[in-house]
């Protein structure tokens, strides 16, 4: 493992020093190499702000579903207080994966191996023949030192954030730049008016590549024309600007032609303090690590990434209207199927791509290529994100 560090450590400096000028992508072994995705996955998903799902995908006191990081087996769900926890999802006995389907849980966690069990607290309830037969505790054996272990956790715009190693600043703070940028023509009074449809509110993708494609590709607008020739038929390359966040944990593009062309007389309800002088601007930025998130007068979208391994993906789109009536009234759902279907068609037009893109990383060929100094500004942002936060 180290030696692996120490490989790519050089190749890793020259991103974090390098001016986009003289620019160059990361090193292959961080999308080939099994080993580096452990280093990984320490530095960038145990102690950053990651995404673990939404909230409204777990609607209902008793819901679980389970995720896994890069292997890390997590748990969230929905207490009998009605809020949001996430767990380690291991048995505190001989170390089961607790939880491997979504689901509702009325009473308890039972693990399936020995059935110890939990509450939707994460508490350690109980123990059956921990001491032999029909003794179900045993001298020295502390349940409430046995608990589930709880991963920190904030909501926000639905999506559930995660600190696993509990190191990060507060979510408050390290979304404030973020949240600074969009009170402009988003303030935070319409973003909780957000919400998710039933119907035409999800889709998933696979992609048999490395997570971090995903967030390159997304954060920029240079691919537009040859990828995407629908979507550039009315927003061109030219349309779009870049958006890099300061300090850097952000970045992306933004247009300032969006304007839905939907059939039908019906129009999607818009945020109300949307500001009229900029309902054609619409921004795409990739908080990172793992979402992609997308604001438009009427509608939001969080597109989040559960990496699997350093090759494979599982992409979720979720998205959501301005107020309930938006997201689930029958007038609206021709509206809601042809956005998501517009969308579902863009994401697999990237997915295509970035599939090559991992392709392209076993040649040995190529380390890492040049970046254009203009047009691959936003991705080479986030090259540096990894790289420093690695080093
Ligand atoms: S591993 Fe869970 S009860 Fe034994
Ligand atoms: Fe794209």
């Amino acid at each position: 493992m180290s030696e692996i560090y120490n490989i790519i450590d050089k190749k890793k400096l020259d991103v974090v020093n390098n001016s986009i000028e003289k620019a160059h992508g990361l090193p292959n072994e961080c999308y080939t190499s099994k080993d580096y995705t452990l280093i990984e996955r320490k530095k960038l998903f145990e102690d950053k702000w990651i995404v673990a799902g939404v909230a409204s995908s777990i609607p209902e006191i008793g819901d679980v579903k389970p995720i896994d990081i890069l292997g890390m087996p997590i748990l969230i769900l929905r207490n009998k207080q009605n809020e949001i926890k996430v767990f380690h999802n291991v048995c505190s006995h001989r170390g089961v994966k607790l939880v491997s389907k979504s689901g509702k849980i009325n009473s308890l966690i039972r693990c399936p191996y020995h059935s110890w069990s939990y509450s939707l607290d994460g508490e350690l309830k109980a123990t059956p023949h921990i001491g032999g037969m029909n003794k179900h505790s045993v001298d020295g054996f502390d349940k409430s030192k046995n608990n589930l272990k709880e991963i920190r956790s904030y909501i926000w715009l639905d999506l559930i954030m995660i600190n696993i190693n509990q190191n990060e600043m507060s979510f408050e703070e390290y979304i404030k730049p973020l949240s600074d940028r969009w009170e402009k023509f988003w303030p935070i009074k319409d973003r909780e008016l957000i919400h998710h449809s039933n119907d035409f509110g999800y889709f998933k993708l696979n992609a048999k590549c490395n997570w971090k494609f995903a967030i390159e590709n997304y954060c920029e607008s240079y691919h537009l024309p040859w990828v995407h020739p629908g979507l550039n038929s009315y927003s061109k390359i030219e349309d779009h600007y870049h958006i890099q966040g300061l300090p850097n944990r952000f970045a992306g593009q933004g247009t300032v032609v969006y304007n839905p062309q939907f059939k039908g007389k019906e129009k999607l309800p818009s945020f109300p303090n949307w500001p009229k002088d900029k309902e054609n601007i619409a921004e795409y930025v990739a908080l990172f690590p793992n979402v992609m998130l997308g604001i438009h007068k009427d509608h939001y979208y969080a597109y989040w990434i559960e990496p699997i391994s350093h090759e494979f993906t599982l992409e979720h789109m979720e998205l959501y209207y301005v107020g309930e009536q938006a997201a689930q009234a029958n007038k609206f759902k021709s509206l809601r199927k042809q956005n998501h279907k517009q969308w579902e068609d863009i994401q697999k037009e990237d997915v295509d791509i970035i599939q090559g893109m991992q392709t392209g990383r076993n040649s040995p060929s190529y380390n890492g290529g040049n970046f254009s100094p203009v047009m691959d500004n936003p991705t080479h942002h986030f090259h540096k994100w990894v790289a420093q936060n690695l080093i």
